[in-house]
C-alpha cells in the first residue's frame, strides 16, 4: 500500500533485534539480511525497553490479542498437541506479561528500513513466528530452534530473534510508538537510482 504521490519506495517498517538477538551476537547477521535486499536504513537504536513500551507496542492493533491467541491456538492443534487454553485472550494475557518480561531483560535493536513493499519482504526474510516452522532461508528458520511447545512448558515467550511490523498500518503505530520524528533520517542512498530509476538509461546513457 503507498499514499496518494507517494511511491512505493517511500514504505517504512518497523524491527526490533530482541534480547536473543542481541545475546547470540547476530546483529551483524540480522542487519545485513535486511541491507543485502536493497532496503534503505532510516533510524536506529540501541536501548533497554521499559515495561510499559512493550504492552504498549503490542497493544497498539486492538486485534492482535485475539490474533496471536488464534494463531498459538492453531500452533498446538496442527501438530496434534493439546493448547493450553481455547480462550484466545486468556492465551494472549499470558503471552503479554511473558513478552514484557523477554523484552525487558536486556538491551534490543529497535530498528526502522525503508524501500519497496518493505513489511512485507521484511516479513519475509524475518520468517514465521515460531521457529520450528518457520521456513529455511528466514532469519527464525536459520538461526534458532524454538517452539510453541517448549516455550509453554517452561512458562516464558517465544524467542525469535526479532520483531517484524505485520502490515503498514502496524508499522505506522509502531514507528510512532518508538522513534521521534526527528530520529528518522532522510537520505538518498546510491543503489537506489538502480533499484528505482524508471529508465535504465539514466544510470547506462
Ligand atoms: O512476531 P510475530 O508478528 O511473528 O508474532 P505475533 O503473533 O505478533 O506475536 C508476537 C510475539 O509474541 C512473537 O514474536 C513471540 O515472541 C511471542 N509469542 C509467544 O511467546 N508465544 C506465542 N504463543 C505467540 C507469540
Ligand atoms: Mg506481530
Amino acid at each position: 500500500m503507498t499514499l496518494p504521490n507517494q511511491h512505493h519506495k517511500h514504505e517504512r517498517t518497523f524491527t526490533i533485534i530482541k534480547p536473543d538477538g542481541v545475546q547470540r551476537t547476530l546483529i551483524g547477521e540480522i542487519i545485513q539480511r535486511y541491507e543485502r535486499i536493497g532496503l534503505k536504513l532510516v533510524a536506529m537504536k540501541l536501548m533497554v525497553p521499559t515495561e510499559n513500551m512493550v504492552k504498549k507496542h503490542y497493544t497498539l492493533d486492538a486485534g492482535w490479542k485475539q490474533a496471536v491467541g488464534e494463531k498459538s491456538i492453531k500452533g498446538f492443534l496442527d501438530k496434534g498437541q493439546t493448547p493450553p487454553s481455547n480462550d484466545p485472550l486468556e492465551i494472549a494475557e499470558k503471552i503479554l506479561n511473558r513478552l514484557a518480561k523477554y523484552l525487558t531483560s536486556g538491551p534490543v535493536i529497535a530498528m526502522v528500513w525503508q524501500g519497496a513493499h518493505a513489511v512485507k519482504i521484511v516479513r519475509k526474510i524475518t520468517g514465521g513466528t515460531e521457529p520450528l516452522t518457520s521456513d529455511m532461508g528466514t532469519i527464525r528458520g536459520d538461526f534458532v530452534l524454538d517452539s510453541y511447545q517448549m516455550s509453554e512448558t517452561d512458562d516464558r515467550s517465544i524467542r525469535n530473534l526479532v520483531h517484524a511490523s505485520g502490515s503498514v498500518q502496524e508499522a505506522e503505530d509502531e514507528i510512532a510508538h518508538w522513534f521521534k520524528p526527528e530520529e528518522i533520517v532522510d537520505y538518498r542512498l546510491f543503489q537506489e537510482k538502480i533499484l528505482y530509476s524508471a529508465d535504465m538509461d539514466d544510470i547506462f546513457g
